[in-house]
């Protein structure tokens, strides 16, 4: 049935989303020197180039300019300028000109007007409207109120606000007693680096025989265990070696744990339990099909032909010119990236095959929440209980889809924009 088909398209596109983020997610470069620039070359280390394009956009996209598109890198579909886009359905994302009125409305406004480069954007994305007013909208008429929700930070405390675009106003609401708003891209690589600023990291990471230029390390959240919160925004930082590998989840320096404030970017404490642990070899670490599959062979090392997938009439959806609609099959839905949930798909609609009448099935689906706790209770592993979309992001861990690598022929790619710490 037309049900259960949707259900697996919805299914897939979900689980598309999840797989990127948990094959890709989490890279940071050794080494942030100009002499380790080859490793930023895509071709080599596809596995590094998410950190790459934040890394580097962050360093090339000047504060003040709030019309740039910061996206994507050459090998990903075609780049769309997205500074004139407008919105066309109550739940389309806010745009880059909503973000920047947003922006500007909030950092106008006190207490953040009085210094408003300390204000910092966890989320800046669009209120929606509530489910009557998106019903009872038709293509056509007036979009309801713009509305912005804002979760920042301003002088150590924390902030939830909805901002009226077209008023100008400011609308402060309640925040939880306790725990810290998602962590920014830039919470998170700055993180990576911090350890590099310790000397007792350093002398650590050298006795256990790993060049520093080497060091790769990821921020895990530290969870909590019933423990006093002590109300800083605390970070476990856990280091590899990435020496001769494309892979360094594979040469994890083992039993090194480093706790770190995300506001100061100090190191609380090191644990070292891991000493006589050795570090994994790089050998037969190396997992990119050009280099293990023979890609350039001919024929081929394993004997593997082409393969390809024929849509001869082309594809059998169909995406609004510049807009999110979607339309397949007889379905009709609102699709769209969202820097917490990742993918969104609202307003999902089918066309009964007997009276032809449209009939609303979901207002809004989207994985919740992705939790793994990994349920070791040594000192290096105890605390690993992620919270995915809550505190790193799914559509903050998106990557650029590579034509014909990730999607087939006839796939239609749809951007995400989102604000970063700077609002921008
Ligand atoms: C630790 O090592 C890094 C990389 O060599 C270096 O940039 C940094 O200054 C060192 N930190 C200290 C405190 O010596």
């Amino acid at each position: 049935m037309e049900s259960t088909s949707f259900i697996r398209f919805l299914f897939l596109i979900l689980a598309a989303v999840v797989l990127l983020l948990f094959t890709r997610s989490w890279i940071h470069l050794p080494s942030p020197a100009a002499d380790e620039l080859d490793l930023l070359d895509c071709n080599r280390f596809s596995s590094w180039c998410t950190s790459k394009n934040r890394i580097q956009t962050k360093q090339t996209t000047p504060s003040s300019s709030s019309s740039t598109t910061r996206s994507a890198s050459s090998s990903s579909a075609a780049v769309r300028d997205h500074s004139d886009d407008v919105p066309r359905h109550p739940l389309d994302p806010l745009t880059l000109r909503e973000i920047s009125a947003a922006r500007s409305i909030l950092l106008s406004q006190p207490p953040f007007s009085s210094s408003p480069s300390s204000v910092i954007f966890h989320t800046l994305t669009l209120s929606e409207p509530d489910k009557s007013s998106v019903e009872a909208w038709s293509k056509g008429s007036p979009l309801p109120a713009r509305r912005a929700s804002v979760v920042a930070r301003f002088k150590g405390e924390s902030y939830a606000l909805t901002v009226d675009l077209a008023s100008g106003a400011l609308t402060t609401l309640p925040i939880p007693a306790s725990g810290f708003p998602t962590m920014t891209i830039e919470d998170m690589s700055s993180s990576t680096w911090a350890p590099l600023s310790d000397a007792a990291f350093n002398s650590t990471v050298l006795a256990r025989g790993v060049r520093l230029s080497d060091v790769a390390c990821l921020p895990i959240s530290p969870g909590w265990y019933g423990e006093k919160e002590e109300g800083r925004r605390l970070i476990k930082v856990q280091c590899y070696s990435a020496e001769g590998t494309a892979n360094f989840y594979m040469r994890p320096i083992e039993g090194l744990t480093v706790l770190l404030d995300m506001d100061t970017k100090e190191v609380v404490s090191i644990s070292e339990q891991g000493r006589g642990i050795p570090i994994p070899k790089s050998a037969g670490t190396e997992y990119r099909y050009e280099a293990v599959a023979g890609f350039n062979d001919d024929p081929p090392r394993l004997g593997l032909k082409p393969i390809s997938i024929e849509q001869p009439a082309g594809p059998s959806f169909e995406v609004e010119e510049g807009g999110h609609m979607v339309r397949w099959a007889g379905w009709e839905f609102h699709l769209k990236a969202d820097a917490r949930a990742g993918v969104v798909v609202s307003r999902v609609r089918a066309r009964d095959p007997d009276t032809g009448e449209w009939r609303g099935v979901m207002h809004k689906g989207f994985v919740s929440e992705l939790f793994v706790p990994y349920m070791d209770p040594t000192d290096a592993w105890y605390f690993k209980t992620y919270m995915d979309a809550g505190e790193y992001g799914f559509g903050l861990q998106a990557m650029p889809l590579v034509p014909l690598n990730d999607c087939p022929r006839n796939a239609h790619y749809m951007d995400g924009v989102f604000a970063a710490a700077d609002g921008i």
